[in-house]
């Protein structure tokens, strides 16, 4: 398969690695030199270390090889997916839509991988709605085994299913978000979860290193909920938050405000809630902190909500937080353990 992704940052380059590991051939674009530079850089330290572990069937440069960059958004029409990955402003990535649909042939699907906007939305941008998707893939893409595949009220059937036999293809489990609602499945749960770590640090209650010694120790999570918000940018979430709030849905968290204009925008700045500039930040058992409940109450309420909105099933939402946030539970297990409600 011919597959272009737009946009070279963490998740575009993450993905476009996903892609020719999987043995298809891949456009990278991103508009910046400075960008495209570091994406690939990303994507050679990513298959070096897969490589080291011998987690991968051919060698890094041959993998390189399937990736062509480029800075122009050239006639794509031979493409057969487009993935857009460029920052959360709707206005941007509705003009990228309308330059890519110039270029791309009439069967080329376009997808975005979205982390708030609804696809509908989205797909005003275009003027052949039916081929449009959402592919919401999880950082680090290379790693994490899910990826959501959303219908907007527009996408066909058969674009669809296309989308779900996609993302089996490059080796990952894909789960069907049936409606469009804002932050998909795994971001409302998420975005329930970082508002109750923030509401429960903002209110003096806890250390920001208390609430990740729950979330690590109590709950078994593979990092902490603040070191996550570093992981995937103090920008990138602060930008969600803004877009999904216009919509109505409370993703809240007044500190994301304060690290951002600081300049102290996570690991790529080395610096967000933590100090990164030694690696990743070494997050100690303490002595008190939340308890697991006071974390997780509202994203288990959200997942009810999830299952009982047919948006997904009560197995999808908990595969959804196993592999694509690498929890060693189900949101709707931990629900069970802790008593909160069936759906
Ligand atoms: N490629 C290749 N190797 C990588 C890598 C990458 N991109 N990232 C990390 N690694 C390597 C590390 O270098 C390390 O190698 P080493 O053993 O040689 O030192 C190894 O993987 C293990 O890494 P760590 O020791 O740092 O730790 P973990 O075992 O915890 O694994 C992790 C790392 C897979 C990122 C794990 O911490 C995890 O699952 N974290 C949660 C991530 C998550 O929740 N992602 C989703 C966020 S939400 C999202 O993306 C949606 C968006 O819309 C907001």
């Amino acid at each position: 398969m011919k597959v272009a992704v737009i946009g070279s940052g963490i998740m575009g380059s993450g993905i476009a690695e996903v892609f020719a590991i999987n043995g298809n051939s891949v456009i990278l674009y991103d508009k910046y030199e400075e960008a495209l530079k570091k994406g690939l850089d990303n994507i050679k330290w990513s298959l070096e270390k897969l490589h080291e572990k011998g987690k991968l069937n051919e060698e890094p440069s041959t993998i390189m090889g399937k990736i062509t960059p480029t800075r122009q958004l050239g006639e794509f029409y031979d493409i057969d997916l487009v993935i857009e990955a460029v920052p959360e402003d709707f206005n941007l990535k509705a003009q990228v839509f309308r330059e890519l649909e110039k270029k791309v042939g009439t069967n080329t699907i376009i997808a975005t991988n979205t982390s708030s906007l609804p696809i509908t939305e989205l797909s005003t941008a275009l003027e052949k709605k039916d081929r449009f998707l959402g592919l919401h893939f999880f950082n680090p893409p290379v790693l994490m085994g899910l990826v959501e595949v959303i219908k907007g009220n527009y996408t066909s059937d058969q674009v669809f299913e296309r989308g779900i036999e996609i993302v089996k293809g490059i080796k990952k489990e894909p789960i069907p978000v049936r409606k469009d609602v804002i932050g998909f499945v795994v971001n409302r749960i998420l975005f329930r979860v970082f508002t109750s770590a923030c509401r429960l640090v903002s209110g003096g209650k806890y250390t920001i290193r208390e609430v990740d010694s729950t979330a690590k120790y109590t709950l078994g999570f593979p990092m902490g909920i603040f070191e996550l918000l570093d992981y995937t940018g103090i920008d990138t979430n602060l930008f969600i938050s803004r877009e999904v709030k216009k919509r109505g849905f409370d993703f809240d968290c007044p500190l994301l405000e304060e690290l951002y204009s600081r300049g102290q925008l996570g690991t790529k700045a080395k610096r967000g809630f933590y100090d990164w500039s030694n690696g990743r930040p070494r997050i100690e058992k303490t002595e008190r902190g939340p308890s697991a409940k006071e974390v997780l109450e509202d994203a288990v309420k959200e997942a009810i909500w999830l299952v009982n909105n047919n948006v997904s099933t009560e197995e999808e939402v908990n595969k959804a937080t196993k592999l694509g946030l690498g929890w060693p539970k189900g949101v709707l297990e931990y629900g069970k353990e802790m008593a909160i409600l069936k759906p």
